[in-house]
């Protein structure tokens, strides 16, 4: 059975949906602070919180746990600079009670996930993973002081683990039952969405001064679908004995700010107000993936482009969202 963390959110969800479909034992362990019951189907749920050391002892006596996919994070940035210490304490405290848990349960495989922001400015763009990490916001601090918590459990207990650095999730479950859906939402392709169905006003754009070809920030948008197919394949490596991995999971591929809203207009039909605002500290003009380790060392292609992660993405707004049907 797999253990699957932060699985009633976004991503975790997915991955969820994913390993039923392969009939993998899953139970998901939320606490609903960010997530959505609804989103985690008929999977078996806890409703805990990682830092509750008395929920991980009874749910590992009483599972036969034998992995975790560890998604479950605060993961706003900019609330991660007002509120630093209930980031510490979620995402780095938290796991750190999860791991001593696993520990002491003899639990020796985590997919953990990580981020781009642990790179902090590019110093060269596409990032392998042997960029320095230097991040700039306590978000992406607690991610890299996760990732060298999680080695240092590999060398000191034995712990098997992979790292996956994902750059911006997008797309939806090509079914529409599950989607991305944040309170606040802070990405992308669904702010353009909500503004295309009504749902909000307009689109601001912060910064068109940055130096790519139409002066918008440039990112890497990888497929729900793609990334969930990435943790099944690092599970399955680590299961299979492999001590530990570090992979980008990303495209290769960049779209500025002005590339999704166009893509996001002709797949909609509709008309998408935008506000040119100026720029955000700390948004980096260009982030992309290297992805090639991934490639060679876990046979991971991503299937989908921006326009699967666009129309999927538009079929959930348009009426699938949670408390919506
Ligand atoms: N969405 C992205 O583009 C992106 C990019 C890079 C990394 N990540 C990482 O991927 C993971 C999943 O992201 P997401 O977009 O699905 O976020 P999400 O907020 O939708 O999901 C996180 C889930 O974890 C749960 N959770 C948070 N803290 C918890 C705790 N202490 N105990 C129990 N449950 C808790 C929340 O209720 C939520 O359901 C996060 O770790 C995030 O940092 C996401």
């Amino acid at each position: 059975m797999i253990l699957v963390t932060g699985g009633a959110g976004y991503i975790g969800s997915h991955y969820v949906l994913e390993e039923r479909a392969r009939h993998r034992d899953v139970l998901v362990l939320d606490d609903l602070s960010r997530g959505h019951r609804e989103a985690v189907l008929d999977a078996p749920l806890v409703t805990a919180n990682l830092n509750d050391r008395r929920a991980l002892d009874e749910l590992f006596t009483a599972h036969p746990i034998e992995a975790v996919v560890h998604f479950a994070a605060f993961t706003y940035v900019g609330e991660s600079v007002a509120q630093p210490a209930r980031y510490y304490r979620n995402n780095v405290a938290g796991t750190l009670t999860l791991l001593e848990a696993m520990r002491d349960h003899g639990v020796r495989v985590l997919v953990f996930s990580s981020s781009c922001a642990t790179y902090g400015q590019p110093e060269y763009v596409p990032l392998d993973e042997r960029h320095a990490q230097r991040p700039i916001s306590p978000y992406g601090e607690t991610k890299f002081a996760t990732e060298r918590m999680i080695e240092a459990f590999g060398n000191a207990y034995g712990l098997r683990y992979a790292l996956l650095r994902y750059f911006n999730a997008a797309g939806a479950d090509a079914e529409g039952r599950i989607g991305e859906l944040h309170e606040p939402e802070t990405h992308l392709i669904p702010l353009i969405l909500q503004v295309a169905s009504g749902r909000r006003e307009s689109l601001q754009v912060f910064g068109t001064d940055y130096p790519t070809p139409d002066g918008t920030c440039i990112r890497d948008y990888i497929h729900v679908e793609d990334l969930v197919a990435a943790h099944s394949l690092a599970l399955e490596r680590l299961m299979g004995g492999a001590a530990q991995g570090i992979y980008n999971l990303g495209t290769e591929n960049g779209h500025s700010v002005c590339d999704v809203i166009d893509a996001a207009r002709r797949i909609t039909g509709r008309r998408v107000r935008v506000e040119e605002t100026a720029r955000r500290p700390g948004d980096p003009a260009r982030l992309v993936a290297s992805a090639a380790l991934a490639r060679s060392e876990l046979g991971w292609r991503p299937k989908h482009d921006l326009g699967d992660s666009v129309s999927s993405a538009w079929r959930w707004e348009q009426g699938r969202r949670y408390g919506a049907r």
